[in-house]
């Protein structure tokens, strides 16, 4: 399976969202833009819509191609965000942040009346936690907030924890957020409990956000070499 024609065949699928008048959320990572780019086919034909991006990058993206955004603190209602993720477990629960854009990320789908996940196939999981947890963290004590982050994943069911500062690509550095925060990236194996998870990583002080997205997609669409399957969720 050709991974980027899975996750083309996902962000395809997920025009059919897509209205006149809408704001949208634009995600980020690899999927996201793909559905940028097919937005963008959709906008030069004639459809209208706003967006607000969820990282400089996608903002550099969608303004490259065009599409209409407007600042986040302009918006008043935002009708669908469209994004992908690293993970999917069969309720819908997400890992996210792969792309270090989890906190934007998650504000902009916490403030929508849909989010629709777009995914090549191989990110449904049965269990969260194989991917690496994303937690964003300030720099201003990231040691000691690192440990709280151990202890809260242990005590929440995570056998052997792993807790490592990401890197920028070219080495060296703390990789960096666009809010200027670092990212832990937890390694867990598996996350039993991922309700108590995030509620104790949520509760850690020099903890900004992190990537376990519960409860927040309703749609989610698994592409593959053939195409798409949409999946609905009761909220
Ligand atoms: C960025 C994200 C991305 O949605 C996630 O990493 C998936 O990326 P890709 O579509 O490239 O696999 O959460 O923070």
């Amino acid at each position: 399976m050709s991974l980027d024609d899975a996750k083309r065949n996902a962000a395809a699928a997920a025009l059919e969202f897509v209205e006149d008048g809408m704001t949208l959320g634009l995600g980020t990572g690899s999927t996201a833009a793909f559905f940028v780019e097919f937005l963008a086919d959709e906008i030069a034909d004639g459809l209208l819509i706003k967006a607000v991006p969820t990282s400089e990058t996608t903002r550099r993206q969608a303004d490259a191609y065009g599409i209409p955004l407007i600042p986040v603190e302009h918006v008043e209602r935002i009708h669908l965000t469209v994004d992908g993720a690293d993970e999917i477990d069969p309720n819908a629960n997400l890992i996210k942040g792969g792309g270090g854009a989890l906190l934007r990320e998650k504000i902009i789908a916490n403030a929508s009346d849909l989010m629709v996940v777009i995914a090549d196939a191989s990110k449904s999981v049965d269990v969260l936690g194989q991917f690496p947890l994303p937690v964003e963290v300030t720099p201003f004590g990231f040691t000691i907030t690192a440990k709280k982050v151990f202890d809260a994943l242990r005590q929440t069911g995570v056998a052997r924890p792993g807790v490592r500062l990401r890197e920028q690509a070219s080495g060296g550095k703390p990789f960096l957020t666009d809010g200027k925060n670092y990212i832990l990236d937890c390694k867990c194996g598996s996350i039993p409990n991922p309700l108590e998870t995030a509620a104790a990583l949520a509760n850690i002080p020099g903890v900004v956000e992190h990537g376990l997205f519960l409860n927040m997609a309703r749609t989610v669409i698994l592409g593959d070499d053939e195409g798409a399957e949409i999946l609905e969720f009761e909220s």
